[in-house]
């Protein structure tokens, strides 16, 4: 049996949202589970973080990851043509994350990285030489080429629903299938 959609599908219609079709639509993205991210880099005056969940991987070859920055935050403007590091969170990171989200909290060990500043003790992260960047509407895609990468054994921490949530270590390797 095909389960009922909660509620009516939203017609789409071009144009600026209302309040409540914007509500809605954050909502509906918000299904997508996604990890949680910070990209890291030296700004003009100091060094700057932020929080993301927009990281996606683009190419193998060559190695190429995108996050989506928006144009309203600070990082946005700092960002363009630099390296940055993109600092994948284990479960024990909320903390981190928030710190990075505007709820500043104790400052966090900040490690030198080749390219650019990272973060101590992430489950993975990646060093990026800027690549390209698109228009994006009210963000902007920033798309860096891998220059060095590492990762540890740790749960993940995750993003969905609106709400941080956990993603156990897997038991079994699934790597050989990607
Ligand atoms: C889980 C989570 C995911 C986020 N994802 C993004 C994102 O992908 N892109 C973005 O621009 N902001 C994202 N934000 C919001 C920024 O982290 C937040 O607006 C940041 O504090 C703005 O930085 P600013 O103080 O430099 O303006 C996210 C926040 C959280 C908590």
């Amino acid at each position: 049996m095909i389960a009922k959609p909660r509620t009516e599908p939203v017609p789409v219609v071009p144009g600026r949202m209302s309040a409540p079709r914007s509500h809605h639509f954050r909502g509906s993205l918000g299904r997508f589970a996604t990890g949680v991210a910070i990209v890291t880099f030296d700004g003009v005056t100091k060094r700057r973080g932020i929080t993301v969940n927009s990281f996606t991987s683009v190419s193998m070859d060559p190695p190429l990851v995108l996050v989506s920055i928006a144009r309203a935050a600070k990082a946005h403007d700092e960002l363009a043509g630099r390296p940055f590091s993109v600092n994948i969170l284990g479960a024990e990171q909320r903390q981190l994350a928030m710190h990075f989200a505007g709820r500043p909290g104790p400052e966090p060990l900040w490690v030198e990285g080749e390219t650019a500043p990272r973060l101590s003790n992430v489950l993975a992260y990646f060093e990026c030489k800027p690549w390209a960047a698109y228009d994006g509407g009210d963000h902007t895609l920033y798309i860096g080429e891998v220059v060095d990468f590492n990762y540890r054994n740790g749960d993940a921490l995750a993003f969905a629903n609106g709400t941080f949530t956990t993603i156990p270590e897997s038991q079994l390797g699934m790597e050989d299938l990607l």
